[in-house]
């Protein structure tokens, strides 16, 4: 699937700006093409088996309308903080759709999803006694509660349901394990080396982790996730068949001892990679989905037919998702001519843009260069161009030497491919306002305005 192409931007812009959705006060604006958003989604479930359990990441993209419109279309959500697990109870995601992620989970969070029925990914062993505790505690007190019912209405026992202990078994709760696959491309976003802060490691602690199935019958997941970006489909598909062959060995271990497989659901993660440019041929998710039934075969036995597998696949896809539906475009507030450089002075930098300023040789974007009606301009100019963000720090350069046309102020830069982790890692420093947001379908029939651009009263309710 390809990225926007710069004409399709221009186009789109210029109905946004003929629609006077670009205000004078809209400095830069993100634009998501939900048309574009809807199709990978479908193509998302056609490539998995219906029962799939598509959890979309929310720290990839936390919009609340684009949420709504996920929900709607049957997706769930992989949550990373109980302000994600919140955000999506709020939204109206069933508990059963959340699935709830985070290294550092609180006791009164676990209480709370464990009451809820959240799907819950434990990342330690310390974790799993604090589960294991909890859910020995809310048995107990259901069991008092149920005694205290039975003898008010003169009864010797009744079928009262032990209501939240019944749920802490719904919640189905699994442990994420680091398959020790090894580093990607990106150093920051890979979680699967020798060394990880997330999840078990597998290879370390392999015994450990069968004792901790075999003897916690609640435990009933797996769940892994190799890294966001950097990984390729090898490393990916390969990090699934370590857990895959473990849960093998575990379910026929606990079929000999329990009578049943006692691992029911596999969550794969996220992390296949995007395309930041059109000329670079993407990973496609056809050939992900190929080479992880080639390496774990029964994981997708049920394909097409629901009750057939016995296994709950779950996946937990953000950037593949959202990154390349979203753009930014940014006036160009001025321009500066140096000896040997150039700089254009945008209005968006390491704000919208952590990653790609702190990072510049692994976070790359295309750009393209708009004049004030939304026209694409062509050509290049003499010198390269440094794309610098309105911050007050010198490390605050989305791009350096870029190829542009001749830049002149009141013109706008597109950054390309910026649905996915830019919005969400919104920085406070200066206290900018965070932009305006717009959805459009149809190539920009129609318009729907995501998020407001901020103003004084959010500035000062986040800093007061
Ligand atoms: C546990 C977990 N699941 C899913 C994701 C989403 O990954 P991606 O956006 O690369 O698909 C992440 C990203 O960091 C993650 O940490």
């Amino acid at each position: 699937m390809e990225n926007l192409s710069p004409g399709k931007i221009s186009s789109a812009f210029i109905k946004a700006l003929e629609k006077g959705l670009v205000r004078k006060e809209d400095s830069a604006v993100i634009f998501y093409d939900l048309t574009f958003l809807t199709e990978r989604l479908s193509y998302l479930k056609s490539c998995f088996p219906s029962g799939t359990l598509h959890g979309l990441a929310v720290k990839a993209c936390p919009l609340a309308s684009v949420m709504k419109l996920t929900k709607e279309l049957g997706f769930g959500v992989e949550a990373a903080s109980m302000g994600e697990v919140k955000l999506a109870l709020h939204l109206g995601f069933k508990p059963e759709m959340i699935v709830y992620d985070s290294p550092a989970k609180t006791i009164e969070e676990l209480e709370f999803a464990l009451h809820q029925g959240i799907r819950l990914n434990l990342d330690n062993f310390s974790e799993l006694e604090r589960v294991k505790n909890e859910i020995a505690k809310q048995r107990k007190s259901e069991r008092a509660e149920k005694r205290k019912i039975e003898r008010a209405l003169g009864q010797a026992e009744m079928n009262i349901p032990l209501n939240s202990a019944i749920r802490a078994n719904k919640s189905s709760i699994g442990i994420r394990i680091n398959p020790q696959i090894g580093e990607g491309s990106i150093q920051e976003s890979s979680v699967a080396g020798e060394y990880s802060k997330f999840g078990v490691p597998l290879r370390f602690k392999k015994q450990e982790l069968i004792n901790a199935f075999m003897e916690n019958d609640f435990l009933a997941g797996m769940h892994l996730h190799v890294g966001s970006q950097g990984c390729s489909l090898e490393m990916l598909a390969e990090g699934t068949g370590r857990l895959y062959d473990l849960m093998l060995e575990i379910n026929s271990m606990t079929l000999a001892n329990k009578g049943v497989e006692q691992i029911t659901t596999f969550d794969i993660g996220g992390g296949l990679p995007v395309s930041y440019f059109s000329s670079k041929k993407p990973v496609e998710m056809q050939d992900y989905v190929k080479a992880l039934i080639h390496r774990a075969p029964t994981l997708f036995s049920g394909r097409g037919n629901e009750t057939s597998s016995k296994i709950r696949l779950v996946t937990e896809f953000g950037r593949w998702i959202y990154t390349n539906p979203g753009f930014t475009v940014s006036r160009v507030e001025y321009v500066k001519h140096d000896p040997g450089i150039n700089t254009a002075m945008i209005h968006v930098g390491a704000d919208l843009f952590v990653r790609e300023c702190l990072n510049t040789r692994d976070w790359l974007h295309e750009y393209s260069l708009l004049d004030s009606r939304g026209n694409l301009r062509t050509g290049a100019s003499a010198n390269l161009w440094n794309l610098a963000g309105p911050l007050c720090f010198s490390g605050d350069i989305l791009a350096k030497g870029v190829s542009l046309p001749e830049v002149q102020e009141g013109d706008h830069i597109v950054i390309h491919d910026t649905g996915g982790y830019t919005f969400s890692m919104w920085s406070r420093y200066n206290s900018r306002f965070a932009p305006r947001i717009l959805g459009y379908f149809n190539e920009g029939e129609s318009f729907v305005v995501l998020k407001e651009r901020e103003g004084m009263e959010d500035i000062i309710r986040f800093w007061t």
